[in-house]
């Protein structure tokens, strides 16, 4: 057996990982410069944030997008177009990222915080069932990881109850559900283009609907509450300027064309990654996607440690071994700033899969199919150790 890295032996994958976001392409710095000459910065009177707006939806398969500043702002105004506000409460799901409760308190709603399944930690038709209330009138569907939340029995249950369906397809750019693009399986989709994102401009957000009422209505809130053609000082409702710049839409638009291609690369090292693991037989295991999957794009990959792993040293030997792990979230209810104004449920499913989970984040996932079989290695060597059990198995005889 090696020394593990972590007491002074050759890391399994000493090399550095890809950089994200990567290098602009040629035709991203060519579109950007033209920006900058045309002084045309703005979307009020440059074309491309509307070009890549519509782009991007008919990509996702609908008709209407709203380019906008991030994806927090996105799902703000997705619930305020379908008119959720003070007295609706949303379902959220308990494992997920903050803005998915900050943006329902922003509308003036409630968050309700929900279990996950411990299979694949989405929301279930099971777990929304039991969050509905009274007072419900929506749902977050959030599609974690890449990975489309089982939608079937999401919107069964959805409609059933009468409730609108928001899918924060954040971290799915280009994921497909039973052969259907994230963002048109619900009453309206939205996307993140923050940094660490599938595709990024620094910063930036999209609305996606096939209603075209509701993304007139998103168009407005982003456009100090003016109607698409109408007049520059008339306002018919409250909105804000939330708008994208077209400096962010010159990177995004080429991205576009090159979004497949990276998802091809990131579902290989995927495979790769897995085939070593189940070779090791170490007992670690990447998290399923849902049924129905037709692909994820593979923004993160959660790995379940398995039984009685010490997550903290298994991350810190991974680590020394040149594979760089996250914990993941903390359960939304657990996050008092946002408990004290949302409906907290139990979440014995995300209770049983969270602590046990860790991620290989995306750049790692851009790696070749080599890199992926070193990540492998990394984790046979150090969840072989004893060590990788050792405080947890202490700490139950106690
Ligand atoms: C699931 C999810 N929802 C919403 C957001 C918010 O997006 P943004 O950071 O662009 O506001 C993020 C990412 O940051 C996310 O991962």
């Amino acid at each position: 057996m090696s020394v593990l890295a972590i007491d002074g032996g050759r890391p399994a994958h000493p090399g550095p990982w890809p950089q994200w976001p990567p290098a602009p392409a040629p035709d991203q710095r060519a579109l950007l410069e033209e920006v900058v000459a045309s002084g045309a910065w703005g979307s009020t009177s440059g074309p491309l944030c509307d070009r890549f707006a519509n782009r991007f939806a008919a990509a996702h398969g609908v008709e209407h997008g709203v380019a906008l500043t991030n994806g927090t702002l996105a799902l703000f105004v997705a619930l305020q177009a379908a008119g959720i506000g003070p007295g609706d409460e949303v379902v959220v799901p308990g494992y997920t990222f903050i803005a998915c409760a900050t943006s329902v308190l922003l509308a003036g709603a409630t968050p309700v915080i929900a279990d996950v399944d411990p299979d694949h930690l989405h929301l279930s038709g099971e777990t929304l069932e039991a969050a509905v209330g009274e007072r419900t009138r929506a749902v977050m569907v959030v599609h974690l990881a890449g990975s489309p939340a089982p939608m079937r029995e999401l919107t069964e249950v959805a409609a059933r109850e009468g409730l609108v369906v928001v899918e924060d397809a954040a971290q799915a750019h280009g994921a497909r559900y039973r052969d259907a693009p994230v963002g048109s399986l619900g009453d309206m989709g939205t996307f993140s283009f923050q940094s660490s994102k599938a595709m990024t401009a620094g910063e930036g957000g999209l609305v996606v609907s096939r209603d075209r009422e509701l993304a007139d209505r998103a168009w407005s809130l982003c456009n100090v509450g003016r109607e698409r053609g109408g007049a520059w000082y008339h306002h018919a409702t409250v909105g804000w300027n939330l708008r994208m710049t077209e400096f962010q839409a010159a990177l995004l638009l080429p991205w576009l064309d090159r979004l497949d291609d990276e998802i091809a690369a990131r579902e290989r090292f995927a495979r790769a990654f897995a085939r070593s693991l189940d070779d090791a037989g170490v007992g670690a295991a990447v998290l399923p996607d849902p049924e129905g999957t037709t692909r994820s794009s593979h923004h993160l990959l959660m790995v379940d440690l398995g039984d009685d792993v010490d997550r903290s040293w298994a991350a810190a030997a991974l680590a020394a071994e040149g594979v760089p792990v996250d914990l993941g979230y903390p359960a939304l209810g657990s996050v008092e700033a946002v408990a004290r104004h949302a409906r907290v449920l139990p979440t014995p499913g995300l209770g049983a899969r969270a602590e046990r989970t860790v991620w290989l984040r995306q750049p790692m996932l851009m790696a070749a199919e080599d890199d992926a079989a070193q990540a492998g290695e990394a984790f046979a060597r150090v969840l072989g150790d004893r060590r990788a059990t050792g405080v947890s198995l202490q700490s139950r005889s106690r």
